[in-house]
């Protein structure tokens, strides 16, 4: 993996930051790699805050809760490793699960509460525990000024965030927007397991959460997200889950508060996909 200019030990990306300089600032995004537009915008917005950007590709897997997932997660690093070239001077930490988690380490076991208990989090167990422990050591590892994170896990983020000020961590974290395909499926790693069919079945997510922003100003968020669930219904993926919620606290609202989601997951022949949307601006 050293001819594809990877560092894969802490020791190596260590050595690889100081020869840039110790006084230039540095941004880290993290992935799991099966890299794709959403990932390269992150790239880009790091590239826009900072001097040095690291790009950690590591497939976590104390964050799946299925065997099954973990095993069919994409791996593509020669070809992550390619695009990123072509981004730029992009520094690539590709460690091996011992690095990140070394015999001495100790699991966290941060208690998210009600975050840990909707959603993401209600559908899979213990996923964002693995979520915490692994974006703690990977910040602490690489110590970045700026941390880039993707809307499109909009409860991920949330759980970043809770965990970046309990632990009055030094980064700040820097949330950017959801890329999509030209259909408006949000992009995906998962996508490349997408037939051509179910990309196009798979549209109907976009079309419900479309659906939800113009609903948003006539109904309830109860009434508008049972007729969300109604259209959406109509396609053939299998919903898990839609609920519209407060930007915050991810608790389903009764009333439409500045900032209110729509986000919803739901299997589209076996591939697991998620997406969310701002129903009501914010500002
Ligand atoms: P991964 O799914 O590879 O995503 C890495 C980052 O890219 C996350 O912050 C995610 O929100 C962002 N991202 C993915 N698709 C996006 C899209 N279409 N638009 C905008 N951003 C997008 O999320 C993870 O990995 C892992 O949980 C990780 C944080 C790396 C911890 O293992």
């Amino acid at each position: 993996m050293e001819n594809l200019n990877v560092c894969t030990t802490l020791e190596s990306l260590r050595k690889r930051l100081k020869e840039n300089g110790e006084d230039s600032s540095m941004a880290l995004v993290p992935t799991m790699g099966a890299l794709h537009h959403g990932h390269l915008e992150l790239v880009k917005k790091a590239m826009s805050l900072a001097n040095e950007v690291v790009v950690s590709i590591f497939v976590n897997p104390t964050q799946f809760n299925k065997k099954e997932d973990l095993d069919n997660y994409p791996r593509t690093l020669e070809n992550d490793v390619r695009l990123l070239k072509t981004a730029g001077n992009i520094i690539v930490f590709a460690p091996t699960v011992n690095e990140v988690y070394p015999e001495y380490y100790n699991d966290v076991n941060l208690e998210l509460g009600d975050l840990e208990c909707v959603m993401e989090g209600k559908y899979r167990p213990g996923h964002f525990s693995g979520v915490v422990n692994v974006v703690k050591r990977l910040i602490e590892m690489v110590k970045p000024e700026y941390s880039l994170f993707g809307l499109k896990d909009f409860q991920q983020l949330a759980v970043i965030n809770f965990m970046v000020k309990f632990y009055n961590m030094d980064t700040q974290v820097v949330p950017c927007e959801i890329v999509r395909e030209p259909s408006g499926l949000a992009s995906s790693s998962r996508n490349k397991r997408l037939s051509l069919q179910d990309k196009e079945d798979a549209v109907i997510i976009h079309e419900t959460m479309i659906l939800l922003v113009m609903m948003a100003k006539t109904f309830s968020p109860s009434e508008a997200k049972k007729k969300a669930i109604e259209f959406f219904n109509k396609g053939t993926l299998e919903l898990e889950y839609l609920n519209i919620v407060h930007p915050e606290t991810l608790m389903e609202i009764d009333t439409w508060v500045p900032g209110a989601r729509s986000c919803l997951a739901a299997y589209c022949n076996n591939v697991r996909l998620i997406d969310n949307m701002e129903l009501i601006t914010s500002k």
